[in-house]
């Protein structure tokens, strides 16, 4: 594996780097969005507003002072409701996002599966779109062609492989950014509720490939407003509310501890 990955304003030094097992570690981790109080209509407005510094902001916290460890070779499942802030600290955590506070370790290659259709392009067709989002992900374009005819068959979309994406069903395009994301095992797989859109069938085969990642050693990031999901596949699991890490532990007792908040 590689050597751990620090980025922000204070690189650690590698001695500080906490515990072997360790694979993911965020301290203190807040992530501020601004949203402009007014609409701009034009770049041009924007631009003399900003100009004169006076465009104002409310800050909003999607995620505040959260400090969690993910351990290798675990399925830690993340739940909490819309907005809680389960993709940004996906997204965080696979470097898509700096966050505003704290600090985020990650020791290895992480192949990340965020929102759907993040990394696919509408009007390039699936075969493109294998390619740009292989690319992406960080597969060189040997690995990509020799894994070509895995990829399809494993997403079962062959007959649309030159079609352009926009034609594609919501369940076709998951189906094929599982599949590319999966092709080779990383040591961390970072799913954000993209196995729930997919059929039963798929669902059986994204699992059953889920767990056989695990046994080699694989550590697993999975968000899923499904809790039968995450009670069934996940060792530990953290539930945020409002940005917050509300409870983190046993998948079973955090998943009990969410159903019995939501429940009257
Ligand atoms: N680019 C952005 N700019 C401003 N606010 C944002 C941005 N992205 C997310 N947010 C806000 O941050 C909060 C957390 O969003 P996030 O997407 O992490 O939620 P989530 O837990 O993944 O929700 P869901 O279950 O709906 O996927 C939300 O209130 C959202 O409106
Ligand atoms: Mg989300």
């Amino acid at each position: 594996m590689n050597s751990p990955t620090v980025f922000d304003n204070q690189p650690k030094a590698m001695e500080e780097w906490p515990n072997n097992e360790v694979v993911v570690r965020l301290e203190g981790v807040s992530v501020r969005y601004r949203l402009p109080r007014e609409r701009i209509v034009s770049f041009k407005e924007y631009a003399i507003l900003a100009l004169q510094r006076r465009i104002r902001y409310d800050d909003f916290w999607a995620l505040a002072d959260v400090s969690m460890e993910i351990r290798q070779g675990e399925i830690f499942g993340i739940i909490g409701l819309n907005g809680a802030g389960k993709s940004t600290l996906l997204k965080v955590i696979s470097r898509v996002l700096k966050p505003t506070l704290g600090r985020v370790w990650v020791r290895g290659r992480v192949a990340p599966l965020l929102e759907l259709g993040a990394g696919f392009h509408p009007e390039l067709t699936g075969r493109e779109n294998v390619f740009l989002n292989g690319l992406l992900l960080g597969y060189t374009q040997a690995e990509i062609t020799n894994h070509f005819e895995e990829i399809l068959d494993f997403a079962d979309i062959s007959g649309f492989v030159d079609a352009p994406l926009r034609t594609y069903s919501t369940g076709m395009v998951a189906r094929l950014g599982f599949s590319v994301a999966t092709m080779k095992q990383p040591d961390i797989l970072i799913v954000d509720e993209v196995l729930s859109v997919g059929d039963e069938q798929f669902q059986r085969k994204c699992q059953n490939r889920l767990t056989q990642f695990q046994e080699n050693g694989t550590t697993i990031l999975l968000v899923s407003h499904s809790t039968d999901l995450i009670a069934k596949l996940c060792n530990r699991a953290a539930w945020l509310e409002h940005g917050q890490l509300r409870m983190i532990g046993e998948a079973l007792d955090v998943v009990a501890g969410y159903r019995g908040n939501a429940s009257p």
